[in-house]
């Protein structure tokens, strides 16, 4: 592997913007510094734009195996790298559900063509897999779903979701209303960490502010944050996803909370379906998210809705440090080099036709966004770079104690 340098980065550095030369060795960042004297074999020249740590996304569902006619991990890496995003972490509802060991190894073989950083969330079965959740190493957490779902993977007995979370690394649930406030109280009788993916609703935001404690950690989806049930009606199928939209009231509820704290992390939950499943009579939910996440948080900043610090804090900082990704999440020597450079002045439009993913639509097709990444690194390599893409394999991430 040889050296990449990055030149004139803008960063922030105790709080003001400074330019910076970033050098890469061997896949690491191994010096940021005002100037930096060496010939590596590639340069790449910021030009004075922002460079972010790379978007770390805690919750896509790249369907394979199973359901790779949607999409598959070639595909949804391109749409992550597009979107700024380095790292995924994978949803365990793919067919047949990752509720073993060995299932776990096989889609880590699937997982190897991906280009941008990937791990795993294991699954949790109703039939009560933890002796499987037990022996399950290298995971981010075990995925619980409380509320029913795409694959059949609802768990609804509580003494078997309490077995779950104790012989957890740390648990990560899709869980609404009831539900939420029940994984809450479980999180806290067996002491695990707790990652509820999508908080929608400003009741339940009103209760985690009471209720939440250092081991538990919230999330927000973009389509909840840029859409809400007045859209409904324009979007059909295109607008249909779990949780389901909510009120205006409740989408200010939750941008109050992204800009608060309470709110952690922004996850896609990227959940892509075929256009003909979305248009139909009976549209599956979910909704794709990868390559317009980042765009829609950067239009935000540049309306002044949020601060680029924020930005950082909740898509690369703080899910970095919640799923203890070793080596992620900052700009600095030692860490792995996967940044994002920013085109904070870049308009364009959301296209369909132009999207990555292998269903080819978004809900946000036709929006116009200010603020695009401009470039992609990975490892140390660009995967992608003003509009193309380069397939260079990527790994799996490695977890720290948490
Ligand atoms: O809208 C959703 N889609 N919610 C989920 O919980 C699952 C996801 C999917 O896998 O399609
Ligand atoms: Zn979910
Ligand atoms: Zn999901």
């Amino acid at each position: 592997m040889t050296r990449l340098l990055v030149r004139n980065a803008r960063m922030v550095v105790k709080g003001r913007p400074v330019i910076r030369q970033i050098l890469i060795d061997q896949g690491r960042i191994s010096r940021v510094a005002v100037r930096i004297k060496v010939d590596a074999e590639r340069n790449l020249n910021a030009e004075g734009n922002f460079v972010i740590p790379g978007v770390i996304d805690p919750h896509v569902h790249f369907r394979e195996p199973g359901l790779n006619h949607k999409e598959d991990w070639m595909t949804g890496s391109r749409a992550a790298a597009a979107g700024g995003v380095t790292t995924v972490l994978d949803m365990p509802n793919v067919k047949p559900p990752t509720f073993t060991v060995k299932r776990l190894q096989k889609k880590r073989a699937l997982a190897s063509t991906s280009i941008v950083n990937y791990g795993f969330h294991f699954g949790a079965s109703a039939q009560d897999n933890t002796s499987e959740i037990r022996k399950a190493r290298g995971v981010a957490s075990t995925k619980v779903y409380m509320n029913s779902t795409t694959g059949n993977l609802l768990v609804e007995d509580i003494e078997l979701i309490r077995k779950i979370f104790s012989c957890s690394r740390m648990v990560t649930a899709h869980a609404e209303e009831q539900q939420l406030e029940d994984a809450v109280r479980i999180s806290k009788e067996t002491n695990k960490r707790l990652y509820l993916c999508h908080v929608t609703l400003a009741k339940e935001l009103a209760f985690l502010k009471r209720a939440k404690n250092r081991h538990m950690f919230c999330e927000a989806t973009p389509h909840h944050l840029f859409l809400s049930s007045k859209d409904e009606k324009k979007l059909r199928g295109f607008g249909m996803m779990k949780p389901v939209l909510k009120s205006e009231k409740d989408r200010r509820a939750l941008w109050a909370a992204v800009n608060r704290g309470l709110i952690d992390a922004v996850g896609s939950d990227h959940a892509p379906h075929l256009l003909d499943e979305k248009k139909s009579a009976a549209p599956p939910s979910g909704v794709t998210g990868l390559e317009t996440m980042l765009p829609l948080l950067l239009d935000a900043f540049n309306k002044r809705n949020i601060s680029l610090s924020r930005i950082v804090e909740l898509t690369s900082r703080n899910p970095a440090r919640i799923f203890g990704l070793r080596n992620k999440g900052s700009i600095s020597p030692g860490y792995d080099a996967d940044l994002c450079i920013l085109d904070l002045n870049m308009k364009k439009k959301v296209r369909n036709d132009e999207l990555h993913t292998k269903c080819g639509w978004s809900p946000f097709d036709g929006w116009i966004l200010k603020g695009w990444p401009m470039a992609t690194i990975v490892n140390g390599n660009i995967v992608f770079e003003k509009g193309d893409i380069f397939d260079i394999k990527a790994k799996e991430v490695e977890y720290d104690e948490v």
